[in-house]
């Protein structure tokens, strides 16, 4: 199939309770595990690129990074028979105009080092552009912070602030909302709590479909019930991460003279597509794919 605007799959997961699985790849291995495991599963399923990936793609240039993963992607999504978006994580207005051209089929702008009123008229004018050709857009109000290197989380510093989250959906027709409610990205082990109170409040303020950022840490409990409470796209990176890079480790200890890389990248990209199923089974998504051609 070719690549999906992801709106319609995410107002449908908000109504029936479940998530989709946004899902960060920094190599073509990561894409392959996230689409073979969608198609395993039969769900729609987001392909994530961030900033540091393009940077790395690109070998420093994100422009090319840009152009690497928009043709992976495209592959990818050909390659199975479930929807698939290609979602540009955390970017820049510059970075988000070069992914639409280059058929991104979802956007998220990250303008929160903005005054709220300028965050807000510049999500506005992405938002026009991006609807005029079918593309999706996220925005984050408040922040997610990053564990340290050693993957402990750091304290939320600043969450979501409710009557700001009423006004700027409102102001910016943005598409779905990432929400800081205690999440930390990159963190290696799941004990993060969410603050569902917190959750409650914004999901009673905004009618907008909303985003859970650094779900790798947070305990299941909460991810279970955050989508309970209205999460419906649930992004994970870390988790994938370790399980490929476990598994790479496996093999190359248990064999040290392995030089060629197509054996021992396929044990990560094998890792990594029963990482995405596991987390595709426990956000709800499986067997989502189905009836999608009359929503897209
Ligand atoms: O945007 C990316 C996600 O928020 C992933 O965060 O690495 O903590 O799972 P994570
Ligand atoms: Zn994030």
């Amino acid at each position: 199939m070719s690549l999906h605007n992801l709106k319609p799959w995410i107002v449908r997961a908000q109504r029936e309770q479940y998530a989709i699985g946004a899902f960060n790849a920094n190599t073509m291995e990561q894409v392959q595990a996230i689409v073979l495991a969608a198609q395993a599963e039969n769900a729609p399923v987001i392909i994530q690129i961030s900033h540091h990936a393009l940077q790395y793609l690109g070998s420093g240039n994100e422009i090319i990074g840009l152009r690497y993963m928009a043709e992976i992607g495209k592959v990818a999504a050909q390659s199975v028979s479930v929807p698939v978006a290609l979602h540009l994580d955390h970017a820049t207005e510059c970075e988000i105009l070069q992914a639409i051209g280059l058929g991104f089929t979802s956007v998220m702008f990250d303008g929160g080092d903005k005054p709220f009123r300028e965050n807000i008229e510049a999500t506005k004018r992405l938002c026009e552009i991006a609807h005029s050709v079918g593309v999706s857009v996220e925005a984050e109000l408040g922040e997610v912070p990053r564990a340290d290197r050693s993957g402990i989380a750091q304290p939320a510093t600043e969450l979501t602030r409710v009557e700001d989250a009423a006004e700027f959906v409102c102001a910016t027709s943005i598409d779905v909302l990432a929400i800081a409610i205690g999440s930390v990205h990159a963190v290696k082990q799941k004990n993060v709590e969410l603050d569902l109170e917190h959750l409650k409040a914004i999901r009673a303020a905004v009618d907008v479909p909303l985003v859970l950022h650094g779900a790798s840490g947070v305990t299941d409990a909460c991810i279970a019930e955050g989508i309970r409470l209205g999460l419906c796209k649930v992004n994970v990176a870390t988790q994938l991460n370790q399980a490929f890079t476990q598994a790479v480790r496996t093999k190359l200890s248990g064999d040290p003279k392995e030089v060629d890389p197509r054996r021992y990248l396929d044990q990560g990209r094998d890792a990594m597509v029963e990482q995405v199923r596991e987390r595709i089974r426990f956000i709800g998504a499986s067997e989502k794919a189905l009836h999608y051609d009359s929503l897209c």
